[in-house]
């Protein structure tokens, strides 16, 4: 079997390849802190900022001149809670986003506790703060949730991982006239051990509680059948979109679920995943931009049908600048 023919040359290659990855597959997440008086250069991540409520507008202003459209926004407050959340700065962000920007750009809202509770835990706890209680966290997160697309979100993406809160988050956005909200359930999210350069960015690391880490909410990654019930679970609840997170090691759970929905499925490289490719790249281990790129590609050859990719922002700069290489396949 002659298997090299179609390798031949660039134009079969492009000719017989199944999938292709272009900017718009791609979402930048954001990070806006209310504690910086000056934007930040996140550690081992390259070209992600924290930024403040000023400079985030010019970040996006830059990323939309270079062609990026679709963000994710994680909002890191002042204020830490244990009840009685108040979500001002956040809500105030996206109505700066949004009535500056319009719909030049689609804006998602990441919705979880983990950087609002005193805690780090993603929901409330009970009072030994030994359990993350369900229905008080469900609640509060579909309140904030209906503040958010008040101020002006286009899509609500919740992150926390209890039960219920899909269809209680549609339920409250439909009874106030937002059914034009979408919803981004991250759906299939496992208890990572990439999650640790967010952690430090969103100040959300669990501390201080009996309850010592996520096992309890988030997917144990020895159980890929749970993370597909979920889903299923959620798709049921009325999420828009699934997810899949983190990505390169649940290319497996990728491929199942595109057989079992038709909904699209979205992949999160996640902050362990892009700081390890820096990491490569600092010691010329790795061309940075062509292992996105390929990394990106096996998303969609998975099933993927978007990518949150700290990178999306450096892949538009390429794209823009003549006088960086382009990452070839
Ligand atoms: C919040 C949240 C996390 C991430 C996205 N939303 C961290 C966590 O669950 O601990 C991780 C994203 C990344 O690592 O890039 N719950």
């Amino acid at each position: 079997m002659n298997q090299r023919r179609l390798r031949a040359n660039p134009h079969i290659r492009d000719l017989v390849a199944e999938v292709s990855v272009s900017q718009n597959d791609l979402i930048q997440p954001i990070f806006v802190d209310e504690t910086l008086s000056e934007r930040a250069a996140v550690k081992n991540m390259s070209g992600v900022f924290s930024d403040t409520e000023g400079s985030i507008l010019s970040q996006i202003e830059a990323d939309l001149k270079a062609g990026v459209t679709k963000f994710l926004l994680f909002p890191v407050p002042k204020d830490r809670f244990e009840t009685d959340f108040r979500f001002d700065f956040a809500q105030n962000i996206v109505s700066k986003i949004k009535s500056t920007f319009g719909n030049d750009l689609w804006l998602i809202n990441d919705v979880c506790l983990c950087s609002y509770t005193t805690h780090g835990h993603c929901g409330v706890l009970d009072t030994e703060g030994s359990k993350m209680l369900n229905a008080e966290s469900v609640k509060i997160l579909a309140d904030y949730s209906l503040g958010l697309a008040q101020a002006g979100a286009d899509c609500i993406a919740p992150s926390d991982m209890t039960d219920g809160r899909i269809g209680a988050i549609r339920q409250i956005l439909d009874q106030n006239r937002l059914e034009n909200t979408s919803i981004m359930s991250y759906s299939s999210k496992f208890a990572s051990n990439f999650y640790g350069p967010f952690r430090d960015v969103c100040k959300s690391s669990p501390t201080g509680t009996a309850l010592k880490n996520r096992k309890t909410y988030q997917i144990d990654y020895r159980n890929g059948s749970d993370a597909l019930r979920s889903s299923m679970r959620d798709a049921a609840e009325g999420a828009d979109f699934l997810m899949v997170k983190p990505g390169l090691p649940y290319l497996d759970i990728v491929t199942k679920l595109s057989q079992k929905t038709d909904l699209p499925i979205i992949v999160y490289h996640v902050s362990g995943e892009y700081a390890a490719i820096d990491l490569l790249a600092q010691n010329d281990l790795i061309d940075r931009m062509a292992a996105h790129l390929e990394i990106w590609t096996a998303f969609k050859r998975a099933g993927a049908t978007g990518i949150i990719t700290y990178a999306a922002r450096s892949y538009a700069e390429i794209g823009q600048d003549n006088n960086k290489a382009q990452p070839t396949f």
